[in-house]
């Protein structure tokens, strides 16, 4: 299959070009889209053969349910079976944005959606080239990243081409998305609420309007073979370059001297703080954003991931920022990079 690309970059002089990916989608086809956090893989969340070309395309596990997306808060009674004051208390302040809410799936969903769930995971983002292919298809869009599984989410066009093409129909570039890690996910299903993935609403954001919502426990360990979790991508090699990698925790000082006590140049490659690479500039080193800079750093992480990904090491010793509130999505992404294998200095 040839996989199309058109860059978006004026909605409305480019309208033609939407209506094109609108019509792939209405036809059961494929299209990788913009968002604010990371492209997606977009089929129409009404159709179960789109569905499972989506799964093929990416390679994903059939049991990794796929997050509706809609454009309209109308949208969400045609997924939800009941849509709880608390969801809309959450959409009147996040939405459109990047914030997925876990709640009760309506007839409408196919199974193939959620791998079987009675639940279904809804966001309305707020990038406008998703929130125009989205209206202009008339249906809400299911759409994972548009990566192949395990590989870190793609951020441009290009990350999305490298991974996908010649596996989907088309592909609209929407330049570098602006927040980089996925979306926050919430499950409004358990009783507290609890927070699946972290992203850029944080828990404290969450917490500002439902005050009862928790941190779910398994975002912070390695979820063992046949552990019971409440969103089965926590249980998925997420996120992973091929090389394996250490999380150092600890401030960037003591971490970088860490690293130069173990560190091999010939086989070994450094993920730094910006501040640090002028101490690793003789080594293979990537860096990711300053020090105190956790946006920055989100924004950065996925597509250094990918670079050092062009090449294989023995170990890649990634710098680690202090896990607070609004540094846990970071943190959360290098923990499953390193497969929870991490340093304390
Ligand atoms: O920012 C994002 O959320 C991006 C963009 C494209 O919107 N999408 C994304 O999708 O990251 P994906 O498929 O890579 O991650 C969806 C996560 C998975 O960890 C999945 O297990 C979880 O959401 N999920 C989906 N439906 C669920 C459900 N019904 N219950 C619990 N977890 C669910
Ligand atoms: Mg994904």
């Amino acid at each position: 299959m040839q996989t199309r690309c058109y860059n978006i970059t004026d909605i409305a002089l480019q309208r033609a070009k939407i209506e094109e990916a609108a019509a792939v989608i209405r036809a059961g086809g494929l299209v990788a889209m913009p968002t604010e956090t990371v492209y997606g893989l977009g089929c129409s969340a009404f159709d179960p053969a789109a569905i499972s070309r989506v799964f093929a395309a990416k390679g994903r596990p059939q049991d990794n349910p796929l997050i509706v997306h809609i454009a309209a808060l109308s949208q969400l009674q045609t997924v939800c079976s009941v849509v709880p004051s608390d969801a809309l208390a959450l959409a009147a302040r996040f939405w459109p944005g990047p914030m997925t809410m876990i709640l009760p799936k309506s007839a409408s969903v196919p199974p193939e959606v959620t791998a079987g769930l009675d639940t279904v995971a809804v966001r309305f983002p707020s990038h406008p080239v998703a929130n125009a292919l989205i209206a202009a298809a008339g249906v809400p869009i299911a759409a994972p990243s548009a990566n192949l599984s395990g590989s870190p989410s793609p951020t441009t066009a290009q990350h999305v081409k490298n991974d996908l093409d010649g596996r989907i129909d088309l592909i609209l570039d929407g330049g570098p998305c602006k927040w980089g890690l996925e979306s926050t996910v919430i499950d409004l299903c358990s009783h507290p609420y609890a927070l699946l993935r972290p992203g850029s609403v944080t828990l404290s954001d969450l917490q500002n309007v439902l005050p009862e919502t928790v941190a779910d426990k398994a975002l912070f360990h390695d979820v063992a073979p046949g552990e019971k979790v409440r969103s089965p991508g926590m249980k998925h090699r997420h996120y992973a370059p091929h090389s394996p990698l250490t999380a150092i925790m600890g401030g960037g000082q003591a971490s970088s001297e860490y690293i130069f006590t173990v560190f091999n140049p010939d086989t070994d490659a450094v993920l730094c703080f910006d501040e640090f690479l002028p101490r690793f500039k003789k080594v293979p080193c990537v860096a990711f954003g300053p020090e105190a800079d956790y946006r920055a750093q989100a924004r950065q992480l996925f597509a250094a991931l990918r670079l050092l990904d062009e090449n294989r090491y023995a170990c890649i010793y990634a710098q680690c920022p202090p896990e607070i509130d609004a540094s846990l999505a970071v943190v959360n992404r290098l923990k499953r990079a390193a497969g929870f294998h991490i340093v304390n200095v």
